[in-house]
């Protein structure tokens, strides 16, 4: 099946295949082409460039694409969709006046999921994740990765993580899977926390690593949660599994696990609300790719991640959702896309930098997805008739998506 669009009003993040990040000042750069076309060749980008050069229109599909924009679907390097039922009770609870770690401390927060989900069936879970899958295709995400952690019990989390499995043979979207068996303590354990790290090391990890459950390992480094002496040993069993490390750091203090995390080589480091200078100076010139959730502090109200910090003292960041029932009840790229420009003062070049291939790099996936690349999977958003890409983040609330193509099929 070959599609061709041709009068894209323009054709947003074109890249050589050799970017595999975008860092610092060049974060300001979003290349594009007015005017544009591109081919699609079955799931692939075939070729593209500006209307001038395009001399042939034979195609199976032909897409008049005249007032509309074409960038890249959204990779959102960082979730946790399947949980079973909400928190609402958690939020009212909010407003009424106590904060998330109160919540966690009465047994609500992860635990209270955990407990959910532990009662219900793969099915139930097969099918609520579904339709929270389904809606962020929409919304134009076409690359996601999703995290464990509600299981808390060997049985529970290789539950979730077959769940994940099932999502990633039934749809066209890219899934990449997580083992976050380190989310929180269960209350079993309360006053042997040794013993979860070790029935996480020496049970949960082997068993799904022979299982090939799951790509990264991720742990909640945090005051309350895990420690970084527990967090150091849980990332190196996971790397002596072959899982590569992604991390939850930094999201209400600062207390050595963005360190923990260089040490350990992981892909990314995500949260970092909490920055000291330390913090930013050890991942300067490393590969782990920082990661920004703004509609978690959005959510929380709690400070948001000092991106204008990091880039411009040269890092790159990439943003994505945290969906989740607890912290941030919402997949949508585009919001997170917005809240990055209105809070943290991302520009809009910036922040679809950090949506796109930044977020397929968090991923491990930059070569194949986040850039319109000849080769790489195409994977599309063509945004209704706007003035230009910058009404993305602006106009933030509206939906701005005409179509979605992920891998060469429209959704
Ligand atoms: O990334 N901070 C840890 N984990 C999730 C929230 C989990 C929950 O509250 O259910 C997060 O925000
Ligand atoms: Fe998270």
């Amino acid at each position: 099946m070959k599609t061709l669009f041709f009068n894209i009003k323009e054709l947003i993040q074109i890249r050589d295949q050799s970017v595999d990040k975008i860092e610092g000042a060049s974060m300001k750069e979003l290349p594009c082409i007015k005017n544009a076309f591109l081919r699609v060749d079955n799931q692939k980008i075939e070729d593209f460039g500006a209307m001038s050069d395009l001399k042939d229109f034979n195609a199976d599909q032909v897409i008049d694409a005249k007032g509309h924009n074409i960038l890249p679907t959204w990779c959102d390097s960082h979730t946790h969709i399947v949980f079973e039922g909400h928190r609402e009770t958690e939020f009212v609870d909010r407003i009424n006046g106590l904060s998330y770690e109160e919540i966690a401390a009465r047994g609500g927060g992860i635990l209270n999921s955990a407990k959910k989900l532990q009662n219900s069936s793969e099915q139930d879970l097969f099918e609520q994740a579904s339709q929270r899958l389904e809606e962020i295709m929409k919304l134009g995400t076409g690359a996601v990765e999703i995290k464990s952690g509600y299981g808390l019990t060997t049985e529970s989390e290789i539950k979730m993580l077959n769940v994940i499995k099932t999502l990633a043979t039934s749809y066209p979207i890219t899934i990449k899977s997580t083992f976050l068996g380190a989310h929180a303590f269960p209350l079993e354990f309360k006053e042997n926390q040794d013993g979860y790290v070790k029935l996480i090391c020496e049970q949960m990890i082997p068993e799904i690593a022979k299982l090939q459950l799951a790509d990264f390992i991720d742990v909640f480094c945090e005051t309350g949660y895990f420690n970084v002496q527990q967090t150091e040993q849980i990332l190196k069993t996971g790397k002596k599994f072959g899982l590569i490390p992604k991390i939850h750091v930094n999201q209400f203090n600062s207390i050595g696990g963005v360190q923990i995390g260089v040490a350990s080589k992981a892909l990314s480091v995500d949260h970092l609300e909490i920055m000291k200078q330390e913090d930013i100076d050890v991942l300067k010139g490393t590969a782990v790719m920082p990661v920004a959730l703004p509609s978690c502090s959005y959510f929380l109200s709690i400070p948001y991640t000092p991106a204008r910090k990091l880039i411009d003292e040269g890092l790159p960041l990439a943003i994505a959702t945290d969906f989740n029932p607890g912290s941030t009840p919402s997949g949508n790229m585009n919001f997170v896309v917005s809240t990055a420009c209105i809070k943290m003062k991302m520009t809009p070049e910036e922040a679809i930098n950090a949506a796109t291939i930044n977020g397929a790099y968090a991923m491990g996936i930059s070569d194949t997805h986040g850039s319109i690349t000849k080769g790489k999977f195409a994977n599309l958003i063509m945004t209704k008739d706007i003035p230009s890409y910058h009404f993305i983040p602006y106009a933030f609330g509206s939906n701005l998506i005409e179509k979605v193509m992920i891998k060469g099929v429209f959704i």
